[in-house]
C-alpha cells in the first residue's frame, strides 16, 4: 500500500489523464481514485475498499487481476530479453510464437499479423494498408472509409475520425476528409418504433446503399465496424445485420475491417466475434483481450487477400514504409502468450458465455419492473441497461440529468460495484472479466437493482 500523502495533490497538478473533465479533475471536483491493487474480478484502492470492476477496467482484463502465471512471463522475458525491434525481419521466441497462436485462434482466411501497441494504432495501421493496397492495385481513387455512427474505433486523428460519437469530434477538427458514417445497427434507437427486427436492417442496408451511391463506389475502399457496438452503447445487432451487409461490401469491392478489440479472445462466448457472427473480415483489430492489457500490446490480422497485395508492394516499390519501434515488443508477447494459454487453460471462453448470459438474465428480470429501465441488451460477458424518461413512448432522458453517470456513481457508492456510464446515452455497461462466476454475478445484479432504484426514485 503506498502511503504518500501528496498522492492526490500531485495527481492535480501534474497528471494529464485521458478522456477526464480536465478543470473539475484539476480542482478536486471530479472523482477520482488511486487504485493499488487487484484479485481476480476486484480492485483495491487507496482508500482501503475492495471494488467488484464489473467493466474489467476498459473491457479489457478478460481474465481477471492478479494473475500470477501473466506476471511470471512478463519478469522471466524481461530478464531474458527486454526488448529487440522487429524491423527488417528481427523477431524473437514470443513474438513468432504469439503470431502463430493468434492465427490459430482466427478466421481461416487470415494470413498474418501486425503488431502494435493499442487498439488506436492497430486502427491506424489498418486504414494506412487499405490506401497501400489500393494504390498498389492502381486505384488511388479509392480511399474513403465508411464507419458507423457510435463505432468505436481509438482517438487518434483517423480512428478519432472513424469513431462516431460526437464527444471525440468536437473542437477536434475531425472527422477528417475520406471518413464517412452510415447508421448503427442499433434497433432500440431506430427512428421508427413500428419496424420490426427484420425491416430495421434493411433500413440499414438501404442507409448504407444510398451512401455508397452518393458518394461513388469507386471512391469507397473500407468499411469497419465492430460486431457488437461497444463504446458507442453495447448494442448487439439485429439478427441478419452481418449477413445483409457483407454482399453489399463484396458487390463494390469494399474491403471489411472487423474491429475486435472488444470482441476478440471470448469476449462473445466465441473466440473471436468474426466467427460468432460469420463475418469474414479481410483486417481483424485485435488488442485488449490479446493480453488482457497485463502489457500494451494489439495487432492487425490481415487476409491472405490483403497479403497477396501486400507482397507484390513491396516487390515493386521496395520494404513497407509502417513500423513502430515498440512493434511485437517481447514484454507484450510474453504476456500474449501466458494470456491466451490461461483462456484455455480456464475455459474463458466457454464462462463467457455461460456466465455472460446468467448475468443479462438476471438484469433483466431484476430491472425490468422499474420504469426508467427502457431496454436490457447484450451478448456473452457485455451487457448493457438504457434508462428512458417513458418507456411506453420510449422518450429519452436530457443529457443533462445525467441518468446514465448517477446510476454508475451510486452502483459505486452504494455497493462498491463498477459499471460504466458509456459516454453517449443514459446507458450503464457491464464487461466484467471472462472469469466471473455466478455468486459475482448475482452481486452485479442486485447492486444494479439498488442503483436504479434509488435514482429512479429521484428523477422520475
Ligand atoms: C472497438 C475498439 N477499437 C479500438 C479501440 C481503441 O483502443 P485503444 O484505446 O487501445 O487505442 C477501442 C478502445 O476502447 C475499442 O473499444
Amino acid at each position: 500500500m503506498l502511503t504518500n500523502d501528496k498522492l492526490s495533490e500531485w495527481d492535480r497538478e501534474n497528471f494529464f489523464h485521458p478522456s477526464t473533465h480536465l478543470a473539475q479533475h484539476a480542482r478536486g471536483e471530479a472523482a477520482s481514485r488511486i487504485v493499488t491493487g487487484g484479485k481476480g474480478v476486484y480492485i483495491e484502492d487507496r482508500d482501503g475498499n475492495s471494488i467488484l470492476d464489473a467493466f474489467a477496467g476498459l473491457y479489457c482484463v478478460n481474465v481477471g487481476y492478479g494473475r500470477t502465471e501473466i506476471a511470471d512471463a512478463i519478469a522471466e522475458q524481461a530478464k531474458e530479453l527486454a526488448y529487440y525491434h522487429a524491423y527488417v525481419g528481427h523477431g524473437t521466441e514470443t513474438s513468432i510464437t504469439l503470431a502463430k497462436m493468434i492465427l490459430d485462434r482466427a478466421p481461416d482466411n487470415m494470413s498474418k499479423v501486425y503488431f502494435g501497441l493499442g487498439g488506436s494504432d492497430a486502427n491506424e495501421t489498418n486504414i494506412k494498408l487499405v490506401w497501400y493496397y489500393n494504390n498498389i492495385l492502381g486505384r488511388p481513387e479509392k480511399k474513403k472509409i465508411i464507419s458507423r455512427w457510435r463505432g468505436y474505433h481509438g482517438s487518434g486523428l483517423v480512428t478519432g475520425s472513424l469513431t462516431g460519437l460526437e464527444l471525440f469530434h468536437k473542437k477536434f477538427d475531425l472527422p477528417l476528409d475520406r471518413i464517412i458514417h452510415t447508421e448503427a445497427p442499433f434497433y432500440f434507437r431506430r427512428s421508427d418504433l413500428e419496424m420490426s427486427d427484420e425491416q430495421f436492417v434493411a433500413h440499414c442496408v438501404a442507409e448504407l446503399e444510398a451512401l455508397i451511391e452518393r458518394e461513388g463506389a469507386d471512391t469507397i475502399a473500407a468499411f469497419i465496424g465492430e460486431p457488437v457496438l461497444g463504446t458507442g452503447g453495447i448494442v448487439p445487432p439485429p439478427a441478419g445485420y452481418w449477413a445483409a451487409i457483407q454482399p453489399i461490401l463484396k458487390k463494390h469491392d469494399i474491403l471489411l475491417i472487423a474491429d475486435e478489440v472488444v470482441t476478440g479472445f471470448g469476449r462473445l462466448g466465441s473466440m473471436m466475434g468474426s466467427d460468432h457472427y460469420g463475418i469474414e473480415a479481410d483486417f481483424i483489430t485485435i488488442a485488449k483481450g490479446l493480453t488482457s492489457a497485463y502489457a500494451p500490446l494489439s495487432g492487425s490480422i490481415v487476409s491472405d487477400r490483403v497479403w497477396k497485395v501486400l507482397e507484390q508492394g513491396t516487390d515493386e516499390y521496395g520494404p513497407i514504409g509502417h513500423g513502430w519501434t515498440y512493434s511485437a515488443h517481447p514484454i507484450g508477447a510474453a504476456a500474449g502468450v501466458a494470456n491466451l494459454n490461461l483462456i484455455d487453460t480456464l475455459g474463458l471462453v466457454a464462462n463467457a458465455g455461460e456466465v455472460g448470459t446468467y448475468l443479462r438474465q438476471g438484469l433483466s428480470e431484476a430491472l425490468s419492473d422499474i420504469s426508467i429501465v427502457g431496454d436490457v441488451r447484450g451478448e456473452g460477458m457485455l451487457a448493457a441497461v438504457e434508462f428512458v424518461r417513458d418507456r411506453d413512448g420510449r422518450v429519452f432522458f436530457d443529457a443533462a440529468d445525467k441518468v446514465g453517470p448517477q446510476v454508475a456513481a451510486a452502483l459505486f457508492e452504494r455497493s462498491k460495484v463498477i459499471g460504466r456510464a458509456m459516454p453517449q446515452g443514459d446507458i450503464l455497461g457491464f464487461a466484467p472479466p471472462l472469469c466471473l462466476t455466478r455468486e459475482e454475478a448475482d452481486i452485479v445484479v442486485d447492486a444494479a437493482r439498488d442503483a436504479v432504484q434509488t435514482v429512479a426514485a429521484k428523477v422520475r
